[in-house]
């Protein structure tokens, strides 16, 4: 039987531990064969395709991005489609395919299967805002290097008695905020999820350089504090779906300042969140994952998505991480929050 695997969407540490966890389980223990689409669904359209042999995955766990490439291709739209895809697949030799995506990819995943592709899935997020899963792979790395960034702020924010506002990735949801803000003893930590006022931030920033401290805020890029909400309705939505915002804390950094009298910094921390080597959690999370999708396609599960309950790894249908992202509950972040200030 011949497999072959693709990652697709944003890239995210772990995604070669999945693939080196795969290939080294089917062909141990099962005696499969796989090959990689290159650029996600860009290769299962277009039929590019690499081989994956036992050689190919040799100590790529540590090794950060994918390599076999990713993008954000739809395979409905160009030439793709469930036919094309079919005849390509035929084409090849390949039998079933191992997905590793987020929402946006396993929902095409769930609509291939439907049309009778044999797919199963591969959560994928640094965000870890898919339900359906406790956590996922990158999102541990991501914690790491943001926690890392802001504690070097935080340094230089003393030396200048400043206020420093980071902003960290989190399109929908506030994990990465909520997490690495926790940890780098932030004084206010912004979330999508909440609304908090900018008088409430200056409130806090207050609150902690009347302590004698350098205020730290840390903001989720998709925080959308109450008074921008005109702003952005007239502004659009780009093409994730989510507000206008051009870099959040740029805008929030002025209005500290101007509120609390405080200088302020803002910084994006960005891409450096997705890049390099994934922390050892990850590495073992991704390997356990892309070693249980290929018992799922020995067991011919199409149509579900290997997950982390608790300490296990479980099966779940496509739908149940679709539709509903796991938001950061409220008394996650009631808890967080009285530490600010
Ligand atoms: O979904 C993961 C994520 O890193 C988000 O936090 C971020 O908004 C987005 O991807 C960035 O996407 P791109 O790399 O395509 O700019």
């Amino acid at each position: 039987m011949k497999i072959g695997i693709l990652t697709s969407g944003g890239d995210c540490p772990g995604l070669n531990a999945v693939i080196r966890g795969a290939v080294l389980n089917g062909i141990k223990t099962h005696d499969l064969e796989f090959v990689g689409f290159r650029d996600g669904w860009r290769g299962v359209v277009e039929g590019d395709i690499i081989d994956l042999p036992r050689s190919a995955v040799r100590g790529i766990s540590k090794q950060g991005g994918t390599i076999l490439g990713t993008s954000r291709t739809n395979p409905f739209e160009g030439n793709g489609g469930p036919d094309a895809i079919k005849a390509n697949l035929e084409r090849l030799g390949i039998d079933a395919m191992i997905v590793i995506g987020g929402e946006g990819t396993l929902a095409a995943a769930k609509r291939l299967t439907d049309a009778g592709l044999k797919i199963v899935g591969v959560p994928k997020t640094v965000d870890n805002d898919l339900d359906a899963t406790d956590y996922t792979f990158g999102f541990d790395t991501a914690v790491q290097i943001a926690t890392e960034a802001i504690d070097r702020l935080r340094t230089t924010g003393e030396s200048h008695s400043r206020c420093m506002v980071a902003e960290v990735m989190g399109r929908h949801v506030g994990w990465i905020a909520l997490h690495a803000g926790m940890a780098s003893g932030a004084h206010a930590i912004l979330i999508p999820e909440q609304q908090t006022s900018l008088e409430q931030i200056a409130e806090w920033v207050t609150e902690a350089n009347h302590r004698g401290r350098a205020p730290l805020v840390v903001v989720a890029e998709g925080f959308v504090p109450a008074h921008l909400d005109q702003a952005h309705s007239e502004r659009g939505l780009d093409t994730f779906g989510r507000p206008r915002l051009g870099g959040i804390a740029d805008q929030l950094a002025p209005e500290i300042e101007s509120r609390t009298g405080i200088e302020t910094r803002a910084t994006v921390l960005g891409h450096i969140q997705r890049g390099g080597v994934p922390s050892a959690f990850d590495r073992v999370l991704a390997t356990r994952l892309g070693m249980a999708a290929v018992d799922s396609v020995v067991d011919e599960a199409w149509g579900t998505m290997v997950s982390l309950k608790g300490t296990e790894i479980a099966r779940v249908g496509f739908e149940a991480a679709l539709g509903n992202l796991k938001v950061v509950p409220q008394h996650r972040y009631d808890e967080a929050a009285i530490l600010f200030g």
